[in-house]
C-alpha cells in the first residue's frame, strides 16, 4: 500500500514538473456520484454520435461524475473504470472549454488549469467543435509505455482510448448529454497549444455538452 502512494506521488510530481513553466491551478471537483444513473441496456439503447449542440454549460457536479466516468480511479488499487493493456494507464484527458484549458488530474479527481485562453478553434476541425461547451482530448503519453516496442505502443493507446471513450458515449448517454468522438483533429496544432511533452500524442477528440 505505501508502494503504491508512493508511487501516486511520483505520478503526481512528473505530471506537475512538466506543467512548471505555466501558471498552474487546481480546481477542486465534487465528489464523483458512484451510484445511480440509467440502467445499462437503456444506456447501451440510447448511445449514439450527436453534433448539435446547445450553449448550456455543465455543471461541477456532471463534469465531475463525467471525467470519473470517463477514466476515475474505482478500486484501493489505483486502478480504473476504463482498462488499459498491462494496466499502463497512459492517458491523459485535457479539457478544452470557453474559459480555459484543462488536464484531468485522477488520483486526487482535480482539474488543473493549465491555461485561460480560449483554444475551443483548435479542438476539432468540424464547425460544432467549438459551440459545445467542452471538448475532451485524449493524450497519451508513450513514457509510460517503456515495456512495449513502439509498433505495440501505437496498436496498444488506439485500443485503450476506445474504452475511454464508450465510458464517456455511455455516461452521455445516462444523462441525456450529446456527445461524438473524433478523429478528424489537427494532432500537431492541438500538441502546440497544449504544449505538450515529446513523449505525448494526440489520439482522438471527444465533444460533450446539450443536445440542441
Ligand atoms: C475512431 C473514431 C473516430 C471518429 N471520428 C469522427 C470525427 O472526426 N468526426 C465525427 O463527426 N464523427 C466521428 N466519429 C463518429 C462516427 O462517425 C460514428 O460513431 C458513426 O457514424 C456511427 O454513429 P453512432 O456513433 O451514432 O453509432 C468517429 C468514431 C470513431 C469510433
Amino acid at each position: 500500500m505505501q508502494k503504491r502512494f508512493i508511487g501516486i506521488g511520483i505520478t503526481a510530481l512528473i505530471i506537475l514538473g512538466s506543467l512548471s513553466a505555466q501558471s498552474v491551478e487546481t480546481i477542486p471537483l465534487p465528489d464523483p456520484q458512484r451510484t445511480g444513473g440509467m440502467p445499462l441496456f437503456e444506456a447501451l439503447d440510447k448511445r449514439q454520435s450527436i453534433r448539435t449542440y446547445s450553449n448550456r454549460e455543465l455543471s461541477m457536479q456532471t463534469l465531475s461524475n463525467l471525467l470519473w466516468a470517463a477514466y476515475g480511479i474505482n478500486r484501493e488499487d489505483g486502478r480504473r473504470t476504463a482498462p488499459s493493456a498491462r494496466n499502463v494507464q497512459e492517458f491523459d484527458i485535457y479539457l478544452i472549454m470557453a474559459d480555459g484549458w484543462y488536464v484531468y488530474e485522477h488520483n486526487d479527481h482535480v482539474l488543473i488549469r493549465l491555461g485561460n485562453e480560449d483554444l475551443r478553434e483548435y479542438a476539432g476541425r468540424q464547425d460544432f467543435v467549438p459551440t459545445a461547451p467542452l471538448n475532451l482530448i485524449f493524450v497519451a503519453d508513450h513514457a509510460r509505455m517503456a515495456g512495449f516496442d513502439p509498433e505495440n505502443r501505437e496498436f496498444y493507446t488506439a485500443a485503450d482510448v476506445g474504452y475511454i471513450s464508450q465510458n464517456v458515449y455511455l455516461f452521455c448517454a445516462s444523462e441525456g448529454l450529446a456527445t461524438v468522438v473524433r478523429g478528424l483533429v489537427d494532432r500537431d496544432k492541438l500538441r502546440e497549444v497544449l504544449e505538450l511533452g515529446s513523449t505525448q500524442h494526440v489520439i482522438l477528440g471527444q465533444t460533450v455538452g446539450y443536445p440542441k
